[in-house]
């Protein structure tokens, strides 16, 4: 059985902290559905973090669609989440709809996120009402990024902590099941936390959320030379796939690699006859 947004939402009611992490493909996200995570985001950090973009502007609702079925594919108990792309629900609330429900429909996620507050309150409340369950994210909001001036710690100017405030309100009002909230001062974070009835999902926000959300790649430390201050590298995976790599080419070199066991055999009779050929 897949976790249900209501399980999600009686996690915050009981005060379990809830773990999250991105995932992009089938293998990572069966790893991540096996450990027993119960929510994985196919986070539009999928530009970045596997093709090579340097914003979140460019990914497609194609390129999201191609990922998140992977990752569906590969989970059986985890909720997994879309995440929709940069102009997927500006234009109109009807092009919000058709796109949330191409993940749903054409992917099999069980729910998507779309970033903003009270701007996009009014899409979140008629995708919610249409049966699609909707995570917020507020804070830095990375599809944001020009007019943000880069990705930069949110809420700390005057009045900006009060929008971070009545976004998540307008966003928790419009039917939302979390919110994420990304980069804002951990005191805020908290209190947003404190008067919001539904989780909020932390990243760079301290630890007073309900829960946390890290990208895959930074958890995994797939990126050697970077390592965002919010992040954690919980494994040097870079090091273990160079060292990999390297011994894999000096074996193929040396003749070391394939052994006996690696191959497959026939029938000598068989070749015999070619032999006298
Ligand atoms: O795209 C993403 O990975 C995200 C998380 C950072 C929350 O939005």
């Amino acid at each position: 059985m897949r976790t249900t947004v209501t399980q999600i939402k009686e996690m915050k009611a009981s005060g379990e902290k809830i773990a999250m992490l991105t995932a992009y493909d089938y293998f990572t996200a069966q790893l991540l559905d096996r450990a027993g995570i119960p929510l994985i985001l196919v986070g539009d950090s999928l530009g970045m973090v596997v093709l090579g973009y340097e914003t979140t502007i460019p990914v497609t609702m194609e390129d999201m669609l191609h990922h998140s079925r992977a990752v569906v594919r590969g989970t059986e108990q985890a909720l997994v989440i879309g995440d929709m792309p940069f102009m997927t629900y500006h234009v109109s609330i009807e092009d919000a709809m058709r796109n949330a429900a191409r993940f749903i429909q054409e992917a099999g996620c069980q729910a998507v996120k779309l970033e903003g507050g009270v701007v996009v309150a009014d899409r979140v409340r008629r995708i919610v009402e249409s049966g699609i369950p909707v995570m917020g994210h507020i804070g830095l909001t990375p599809q944001s990024v020009n007019q943000l001036g880069g990705h930069k710690l949110q809420g700390r100017a005057p009045g900006a902590a009060a929008k971070i405030l009545e976004d998540a309100r307008a966003l928790e009002d419009a039917g939302v099941f979390a919110i994420v909230m990304e980069s804002v001062p951990a005191p805020l974070a908290a209190l947003v936390t404190e008067r919001s009835g539904v989780p909020t999902i932390g990243i760079g926000a301290g630890a007073g959320c309900d829960g946390q959300v890290q990208v895959i790649a930074d958890l995994f430390g797939l990126n050697p030379d970077f390592l965002p201050r919010h992040a954690k590298r919980y494994a040097t995976v870079s090091e273990t796939m160079t060292g990999a790599v390297e011994q894999y080419m000096a074996e193929v070199k040396s003749g070391a690699f394939p052994t006996k066991k690696n191959c497959f055999t026939m029938d000598e009779s068989l070749l015999a006859e070619f032999r006298t050929e």
